[in-house]
């Protein structure tokens, strides 16, 4: 396994791509409401990351169809946006987007509420954020690895929710996935030493019931095997002598 570090100037680069993926998040984020087509959030995606001048990530990656993944109520991760799937009050959906510019990637998720949703609904949604900015607390020089994973599963589970063991995060740089790979579980005090310059994409995707999933016949969407909805937060973080840069915020 080799972490490639960067250098401040190629930070500066990921932290332009990560401000433009926030702005395609926040173009989203005001059509997330009921009667919306994943795919109308799809085209919007796709219209503003053309319009900043950068490249959308997914699309293409492996055959992946899209520029979201968009992961309705009992849907992990990797959702494909279609024009038939039309979200309703109470469905939580979570989009992930990445976007390419200068040839710097930028990979980040958020996970909503569409209109009003169920009392432990919401407090999936805030517990897997909550372990989100736990996890980057822990995204420090000297650190290990292990402590950013420990985090997130620490506070999830701790509210009985289930964290998923199949995917994970990873480092980020020139390519979407480098090394090394992100859990959210496993111990503290354990895995490589942090240091300035790594760049990775931490992603708690945490299920409302047990951690298990599985993979529907598209070879896509990832839901859970209890049917029990599911969150998914991340984001792309520098590590720095002066403490975690979030490039995605
Ligand atoms: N954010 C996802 C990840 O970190 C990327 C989605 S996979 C793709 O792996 F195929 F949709 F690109
Ligand atoms: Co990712």
């Amino acid at each position: 396994m080799s972490i490639m570090l960067k250098s401040q100037a190629e930070i500066a680069k990921m932290r332009a791509s990560g401000i433009l993926l926030r702005q395609v998040h926040d173009a989203i984020a005001p059509h997330v409401v009921p009667g919306a087509s994943t795919m109308d959030l799809e085209r919007i995606a796709v219209a503003k990351i053309a319009e900043l001048g950068a490249k959308a990530a997914f699309k293409g990656y492996h055959g992946y169809p899209a520029a979201l993944c968009t992961s309705i109520n009992q849907e992990v991760v990797h959702g494909i946006p279609s024009e038939k799937r039309v979200l309703q009050e109470g469905d939580v959906l979570s989009i992930d987007c990445g976007c390419i510019l200068d040839g710097y990637y930028s990979d980040a998720a958020v996970t909503y509420a569409v209109g009003k949703i169920s009392p432990r609904h919401q407090q999936l949604l805030e517990v897997t954020q909550a372990s989100l900015e736990a996890a980057i607390e822990q995204a420090q020089v000297g650190n290990r690895l292990g402590d950013i994973s420990h985090a997130v599963q620490s506070v999830c589970e701790a509210q009985g929710f289930g964290v998923v063991r199949d995917f994970v995060g990873h480092g980020i740089g020139r390519a979407m996935h480098e090394d090394p790979q992100v859990p959210n579980f496993g111990p503290a005090g354990k895995g490589p030493r942090l240091k300035a310059g790594m760049v990775l994409a931490i992603e708690p995707m945490i299920n409302a019931g047990g951690p298990e999933v599985r993979v529907l016949p598209d070879g896509w969407t990832a839901v859970t095997v209890d049917g029990s909805y599911s969150a998914h937060f991340e984001h792309t973080v520098a590590i720095t002598r002066e403490g975690p840069l979030v490039l995605t915020r």
